[in-house]
Formats: structure tokens, C-alpha cells, sequence
């Protein structure tokens, strides 16, 4: 399979982009792996004629936004983020009519529709960072309540209202399941990633987007960590430190949506190329300027 793949690549310039959290069979035949921001810089600058995205919906969506004349494949078209759609009707609407100076920041795990009422979208490994270098008093920050939070900690200049949507697999991790993993390895340094509850990210030495995670836990003297995010990052941790170990939350973490990408489904989309990413033009163009002003920002 891993030949086919390879060789349907090279016949139709096509470049096969994961998450983290898509399943190490996958990462494996990737030619980029990464966190949703270096995804959405890869799929901006690539010369491919095809991205084929492992991931959820939304990254194959902003891959798309991003390069409206390239082909966005994904092998499964119904990998999706309930998150993305967190965000009740008309509020942003009222959130602008109740406050002057207000600036909507949308994470990128968001759908285009509202991305297109947002002002600038952020991903976990650039929202403190983007928050800070806007002009406006107030921030209405969308859908993600514990990244909001998070950012609002880190930013103590600026109003900043957070939305109630939260990642249905990162609100299942809970303090009694980490102080359980604590007992078992007291050594260990906990890293978590900012979509998880108040109380983990209060028990956690680095708190960092999947990237940092990673990166974290090379450059860290320590040899134990209980990571606190989607397991499909340990494909990377263990490749990148084969001397250290990695604990989970019990049961571990597990974006069934994520998974939904396989070696058979990718080269079932790369050779039938039938599960392409579409968007109306007028979505397209409306989520372009906050992604762009988001890669502008983040420089
Ligand atoms: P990263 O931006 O850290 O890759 O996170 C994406 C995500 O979906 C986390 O649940
Ligand atoms: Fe969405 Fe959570 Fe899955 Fe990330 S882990 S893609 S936020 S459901």
C-alpha cells in the first residue's frame, strides 16, 4: 500500500499533509506532520497540485480557503470537530452591537461560516501572542471556552469575553484520572494542552499546542511525562525520545474523529480523488481575511 501511495503521489503531485492525532500508520506515510498552525503555513506554501489532509474537517476546509486553485482531498469527508460549531446563533452579532472596540478572534477549529464573521482566527500555538499584538480594548474569543480562558490569563490589558464551546475528548480528562497517573509517577512532569479544563491546566508544569508539547518534552531534562492531550501525539514522542516514557490520562484521550483517517482511506482518495473539500466562493473569500491576518500576525 505504501508503494501505491508513494507512487500515485508522484504521478499526481500530490502531497499527503497529518495531524498529530491521526494514527501513527498515517503520520508514517505523511510527507508533513504538525500542529494545525504549521499545517495551515504548509498547505499556504506547497506547489502541490494535490494536498490530501489527515485531519478534521475544518483543516482541510482553511487548506482550501487558503489555495482556492489547488485540489483538497480528504479521506473522509465526515471527520469533523464538534467544537467547530460551539458558537450559538447571532451572538456575535449582539457580542459587536453591545461592545465598541471589539475584535472577534475565532480559533481555528471553527467552521468557514464563522470564520467569515471573525476578525482574525488563532490556533493554541499562537492566540496569546496574535491577542496581544491586536489594537482593540475588547475580545469576544470563539468557540473554545478553556483556550479563551487561557489566553485571558496571559493577557491582563484587555476585556476579553470568552465563548461556552468546548473540545468534547480534551473535557474528558478530569483531576482524579490525573492525580491517579501523578501517584503512579511522581517524577513525571505533566504537560497539557490548553483545551483541557481549568483544574488540569492548574496541575500542569508546561501547558503548549501539540508542537510544543513535542517539543517540550525533547529538550526536557526530565525522562517521564504524563501528557494530557489526544495520544495520537505519542507516535512523535516515542520516535523523538526512544530513552523516555510517556503516560496518559486513564482511558487515554482519543479523537475517534481523527481516526477516521487511515492508510485505506487515503489511498482510496488519492487514487479515486472523490472526496474533495468544497466551498461557495463568497464563504471562501469572507474566511480568507482572518486566516491571512492570523499567518500575517503570527510572523
Ligand atoms: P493543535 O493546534 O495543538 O494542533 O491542536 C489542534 C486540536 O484540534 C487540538 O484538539
Ligand atoms: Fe476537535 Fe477535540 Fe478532536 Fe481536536 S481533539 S479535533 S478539538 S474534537
Amino acid at each position: 500500500m505504501k508503494n501505491q501511495i508513494e507512487q500515485l503521489k508522484k504521478d499526481k503531485n500530490a502531497v499527503i499533509l497529518a495531524h498529530y492525532y491521526a494514527p501513527a500508520e498515517v503520520q508514517e506515510i505523511a510527507d508533513y506532520v504538525g500542529d494545525s498552525f504549521y499545517l495551515a503555513k504548509i498547505a499556504k506554501q506547497s506547489k502541490a497540485d494535490i494536498l490530501v489532509f489527515c485531519g478534521v474537517y475544518f483543516m482541510g476546509e482553511s487548506a482550501k480557503i487558503l489555495n482556492p486553485d489547488k485540489k483538497v482531498l480528504m479521506p473522509d469527508l465526515t471527520a469533523d470537530c464538534p467544537m467547530a460549531h460551539m458558537v450559538a446563533d447571532g451572538i456575535i452579532d449582539e457580542m459587536r452591537k453591545n461592545y465598541d472596540d471589539l475584535a472577534v478572534v475565532c480559533y481555528i477549529n471553527s467552521t468557514a461560516a464563522l470564520k467569515c464573521q471573525s476578525d482574525v482566527c488563532v490556533t493554541s500555538s499562537n492566540a496569546v501572542k496574535i491577542v496581544k499584538a491586536l489594537p482593540n480594548k475588547n475580545i469576544f474569543f470563539i468557540p473554545d471556552k478553556n483556550l479563551g480562558r487561557f489566553v485571558a490569563e496571559q493577557v491582563n490589558d484587555k476585556n476579553i469575553i470568552v465563548n461556552d464551546g468546548f473540545c468534547p475528548i480534551h473535557a474528558k480528562i478530569t483531576a482524579t484520572q490525573l492525580l491517579a497517573e501523578k501517584e503512579k509517577h511522581p517524577c513525571a512532569l505533566v504537560l497539557a494542552h490548553p483545551e483541557c479544563e481549568a483544574d488540569i491546566l492548574a496541575l500542569s508544569d508546561y501547558i503548549g499546542s501539540t508542537a510544543d508539547i513535542i517539543a517540550y518534552a525533547k529538550q526536557s531534562n526530565a525522562d517521564e511525562f504524563i501528557i494530557c492531550t489526544e495520544d495520537g501525539v505519542n507516535y512523535k514522542l516515542i520516535t523523538d525520545n526512544p530513552g523516555k516514557r510517556f503516560y496518559y490520562p486513564d482511558p487515554h484521550p482519543c479523537c475517534a474523529d481523527m481516526k477516521l483517517n487511515t492508510p485505506e482511506s487515503v489511498l482510496s482518495v488519492l487514487l479515486n480523488e472523490d472526496k474533495e473539500v468544497v466551498i461557495d466562493d463568497e464563504v471562501r473569500t469572507g474566511a480568507l481575511l482572518p486566516l491571512e491576518k492570523m499567518l500575517e500576525l503570527a510572523k
